[in-house]
């Protein structure tokens, strides 16, 4: 990717100010250029290998000047000169290190989304032969938070095979993928005929699953359709309609746990996460799960109203998705985002048969990277 030329550099003490001829403007301080410098950094790791302890506590920038590519920096109390790349800087300073697949793309309404023409589609044969298409389709997964394969065999285990090339794997009491259809005295709903609301999956587990593959074997003829919503979206949408309730969302630690064969999971969290900029990060609405509140009467009384208007939000057909999944699709979605629900089904008439399995969620992120990086030839 080309970088504009700089047309000026000045250098104060404490301050390094950097302009480019497409109007960015990089304000860099000393101690900053002074902690990322590359001489201090172990090659092929990239790993820095002073300790901010080790620094002078306040450089001072002698001088700068450009020198080719790069700014050359002298320092008031050191006799080392350093080179820093102009194109580095640039990536920071205009905040184009961000790359495409951390482009999240809120979808509230999802009602007036088709999954068919509204979400990244590939089949099983291009994942596998045609990487420029699995990028664009992982890329859309990232933004989009869910998105879906077509003609997946309908062997069981193929979704491991597929799922292997988009992230790892993540191992659970139900082993490397679990089967969702309908078993006598369930221990969980999921393997019931019941319709379900919409949620995310498998809250008491620390982490919270990643991404989350559902292939569909043998689709239920007539119902058992498959919902969708984009969780941090419709979080978005209480903060702006009820901010209080949202807040008590994100402040209330809330129990889940499951006790099965062979598995005694427990964690608390609350329903609506926050990154510590403030940002929505993660939703974990799972009302089957959850387990009786520790909460004082006036407190509890809060949180169940604040719980409800959420809830409310959830329910209203206008922000769902809707689609029937046939035999062989599968849908990828990211577990801790776009909350996922179905239909009721008819069990006795209609067999249904989904495999799942979840993904780390660094893993898939990762893996697009790397595609983007060896396709693309670029090093953000
Ligand atoms: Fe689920």
């Amino acid at each position: 990717m080309s970088v504009p030329a700089v047309t000026s550099l000045r250098a104060e003490p404490s301050l390094l100010t950097v302009r480019w001829n497409d109007g960015t403007i990089g304000e860099f301080a000393s101690i900053w250029l002074r902690d990322n410098l590359p001489e201090d950094r172990e090659q092929p790791s990239g790993q820095r290998v002073v300790d901010v302890a080790d620094l002078p506590r306040d450089p001072r920038i002698r001088a700068a000047e450009l020198n080719g590519a790069a700014a050359s920096i002298s320092w008031q109390d050191e006799a080392r000169v350093s080179s820093i790349a102009l194109d580095w800087l640039y990536d920071y300073a205009s905040g184009r290190q961000h790359a495409a697949e951390r482009e999240q793309r809120p979808w509230l309404e999802g009602s007036s989304l088709s999954a068919q023409k509204d979400f990244g589609w590939l089949t099983c044969s291009q994942l596998h032969s045609d990487e420029r298409a699995r990028l664009e389709w992982s890329t859309r997964l990232l933004q989009d938070g869910l998105a879906f394969l077509r003609e997946v065999p309908r062997v069981e285990g193929t979704i491991l095979e597929a799922m292997g090339l988009v992230g790892f794997v993540a191992e659970t009491n139900y082993g490397a993928l679990f089967d969702v259809r309908v078993v006598e005295q369930p221990e969980n709903l999921a393997f019931s005929d019941r319709g379900l609301g919409l949620h995310a999956d498998n809250p008491y587990r620390e982490p919270v699953p990643g991404f989350q593959a559902l292939h569909t074997l043998l689709a239920a003829p007539d119902r058992g359709d498959s919902l969708f919503a984009d969780g941090i979206a419709l979080a978005t949408q209480l903060r702006a309609i009820d901010p209080e309730a949202f807040t008590l969302l994100t402040r209330t630690p809330v129990p889940f746990r499951y006790r099965g064969t062979g598995a005694d999971l427990y964690a608390e969290r609350p329903l609506i996460e926050l990154s510590c900029t403030g940002e929505i990060a993660a939703v974990a609405y799972n009302n089957r799960s959850i387990q009786p509140l520790r909460l004082p009467p006036a407190q509890c009384r809060a949180f169940y109203a604040a719980y409800r208007r959420f809830a409310e939000l959830l329910r209203e057909p206008r922000f769902q998705l809707a689609t029937r999944l046939e035999g062989g699709d599968l849908a990828l979605f990211d577990n801790q985002r776009i909350l996922h629900g179905r239909t009721g089904f008819a069990s006795a008439r209609h067999p249904r048969h989904l495999q799942g399995c979840y993904l780390t969620r660094d893993s898939v992120y990762s893996k697009t990277a790397l595609l983007r990086q060896r396709l693309h030839g670029d090093p953000r």
